[in-house]
């Protein structure tokens, strides 16, 4: 989605501007601009492409001087992707510009009253609409930018994160926030404004995350003012320190960010678990759920709602959850769930999970849980991201930064914790043995290690992608534990490498998919040893039958499925729920060097952003 970047202070704005969007560019768009006040003009420069083209065009184009300026990368909602509708977008007057994530929904009947008052449109954006509404107000009722920018929000409906600039009034930004991330990088007499932290990690560690329905003034002589839009009531403004660092947010010595991610998934899961799982004294601490455990134990059921990879482990949670803890479970994608009028009760409790905490329909669904008396815990990977700040408790998965749009350590942390918790809960409610509880423990304390091991196999299956890397269609079969997996596998291929794939339950093929089979079909089947492995072989039997290619992910020594199979991948052997810890590996290896043969641009798919911020 969207990326905004903003400086105001007494360093040259265009260098940091540039630098902090291409941070953003992991968040997926398809055109940037800047506007920059050079202390005499403010300048515009956009277009459709990447920033490095914007970059080219600015020093072409308009002076890269002065300390104030705000970019934008743009993911098209309204209008399509060209250097128009790019921003930043100036009012009619040229003296505002405005930067904005999100959607304005009622910008049609603004545009109708606006057009009635002389006001001319450029571009098909929304966001041309704010800005000119807000001009108007300014104008109409003789106000600073601050409370145009107020009075004008308070008429919107929809989702926004903005940065307007007047240049009449060149010693300040204005900022606000409904629905998408922003956030306010404090430096010494400077400040940095950005969608997360990231643009200005190396210059500041002391950030203000901007609430829903909270705009800020900052003036370049180090003051900002919070309010609420609402009622305009002042906040004090909260400075957090960040615990990230550059390091983090940089490919160190990898092609892509997914592959860095791919291979530090055993530190990952190591740093999920660690300091909650206390293996030799049996015991599993999480603040989250030990002050809520009454609600946990007490649940009619648990309501898991997600998006995308976040629902794929959602899935897998439904099986741990139930399997262990004896606690039914339903699992939501929340773009359905938030707009289906669903049953939900107090006695519900309800996981959303997200790894950047911004989703925008899991956010939604949340709310409306809320508003029925459901207790919301919630699993994220950002820190003090939204959905974070809007659940009753949560635990973090501390995978660190993951940038690669294709989401891979977050799903195998989202995995861990919710093992975590599925163990706790199983062994508070003593649906669970000590032993098999211990035991569980000891084994996922492993799998960091076996998760390394599954990761030495990247050669072998660069060989299998070059292998299949032509085909055009690809089927996944799992069972159990296994059958989110190949959801999951079948949807990393689908969005870095635009192969059709399809993932089902593997006793499911022969009602339908089975007629796909011949021999141009690749079958990517997960045939561990514990878990219905003599029907998984069967089902192997069956595609063999047919002529389709097969590709085993399967338990190391393993020779059934070796016999039958065109190709095995093998992986450590390990408890059935945890097993998809380690078949994930291979599906993420196999999709990556897939893409990168194709020469497909693996960490920003075409049309895909990180956080999707709207509906
Ligand atoms: O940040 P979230 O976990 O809420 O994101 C949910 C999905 O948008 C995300 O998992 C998406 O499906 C990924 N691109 C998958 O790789």
């Amino acid at each position: 989605m969207c990326g905004i970047v903003g400086y105001i202070g007494h360093r040259d704005a265009f260098p940091i501007i540039i630098e902090g969007l291409k941070r953003l560019e992991y968040r997926g768009y398809d055109s940037a601009g800047i506007a920059l006040f050079d202390g005499k003009n403010l300048k515009v420069s956009k277009t459709k492409g990447k920033v490095a083209d914007l970059e080219k065009r600015v020093n072409k184009e308009i002076s890269t001087n002065g300390s104030i300026g705000i970019g934008h990368t743009r993911w098209a909602t309204h209008g399509v992707p060209n250097d128009v509708n790019a921003h930043p977008h100036y009012s009619n007057s040229g003296d505002l510009v405005i930067i904005h994530n999100g959607i304005i929904e009622n910008y049609e009947s603004l545009k109708k009253e606006l057009v009635k008052r002389g006001y001319t449109f450029k571009s098909d954006t929304d966001t041309e609409v704010l800005i000119n509404l807000i001009e108007d107000v300014k104008s109409k009722e003789n106000v600073k930018l601050g409370k145009a920018v107020q009075v004008a929000l308070n008429q919107v409906v929809g989702a926004y994160a903005i940065a307007v600039f007047d240049k009449n009034k060149p010693d300040e930004i204005v900022i606000a926030r409904l629905g998408s991330p922003l956030a306010v990088g404090v430096g010494e007499n400077e400040f940095f404004i950005a969608s997360d932290a990231s643009p200005f990690l190396e210059y500041t560690k002391n950030a203000i995350y901007l609430e829903d329905e909270e705009m800020a003034i900052i003036k370049a002589n180090k003051e900002i003012k919070i309010r609420k839009i609402k009622d305009d009531s002042l906040v004090d403004p909260y400075v957090q320190e960040l615990q990230m660092n550059l390091e983090q947010i940089e490919k160190g010595g990898y092609d892509h960010f997914m592959l860095k991610e791919i291979f530090e998934q055993p530190s990952a899961i190591k740093d999920t678990y660690r300091g909650r799982m206390l293996v030799k004294e049996g015991i599993i601490r999480m603040a989250g759920i030990d002050d809520n455990i009454e609600k946990f134990i007490n649940a009619n059921r648990i309501i898991i709602v997600a998006c995308g990879t976040s629902w794929h482990a959602g899935l897998v949670a439904e099986y741990i959850f139930e399997d262990m803890a004896r606690i039914p479970v339903e699992v939501e994608y929340a773009s359905e769930f938030r707009y289906r009028n669903p049953v939900i009760t107090n006695k519900d409790v309800v996981i959303a999970i997200s790894q950047s905490g911004e989703t925008a329909d899991t956010l939604a669904a949340i709310k409306l849980a809320k508003t029925h008396g459901a207790f919301v815990f919630g699993v994220c990977n950002v820190v003090g991201s939204s959905i974070a700040r809007e659940t009753h408790a949560g635990a973090y998965t501390h995978a660190g930064p993951e940038i690669g749009v294709a989401s891979t350590k977050a799903f195998t942390t989202q995995i861990t914790l919710l093992t975590l918790i599925a163990l706790k809960l199983a062994k508070v409610k003593g649906e669970i043995s000590n032993s098999d509880y211990r035991y569980h423990l000891q084994e996922l304390e492993l799998i960091p290690e076996k998760v390394e091991k599954a990761l030495k196999s990247e050669e072998h299956i660069k060989m299998i992608a070059a292998k299949y890397k032509n085909a055009r269609n690809f089927l996944y079969l799992g069972r159990g534990y296994n059958f989110p997996v190949a959801l999951e596998g079948a949807l990393k291929l689908k969005e870095i490498s635009y192969i059709h794939a399809e993932g089902y339950p593997a006793a499911e093929m022969k009602h339908g998919p089975i007629a796909l089979i011949d021999e141009n079909m690749p079958v990517v089947v997960i045939a561990t040893k514990k878990g219905h492995y003599e029907k998984v072989v069967s089902n192997i039997e069956e595609i063999k039958a047919r002529q389709g290619k097969i590709i085993g992910i399967v338990t190391e020594g393993d020779v059934n499925v070796k016999k039958l199979a065109d190709y095995v991948i093998e992986v450590p052997e390990s408890l059935e729920s945890l097993s998809p810890l380690l078949t994930t590996i291979p599906l993420q290896l196999l999709s990556y060097h897939i893409a990168v043969m194709l020469e497909k641009n693996v960490d920003q798919p075409r049309n895909l952003a990180k956080s999707v911020t709207v509906e």
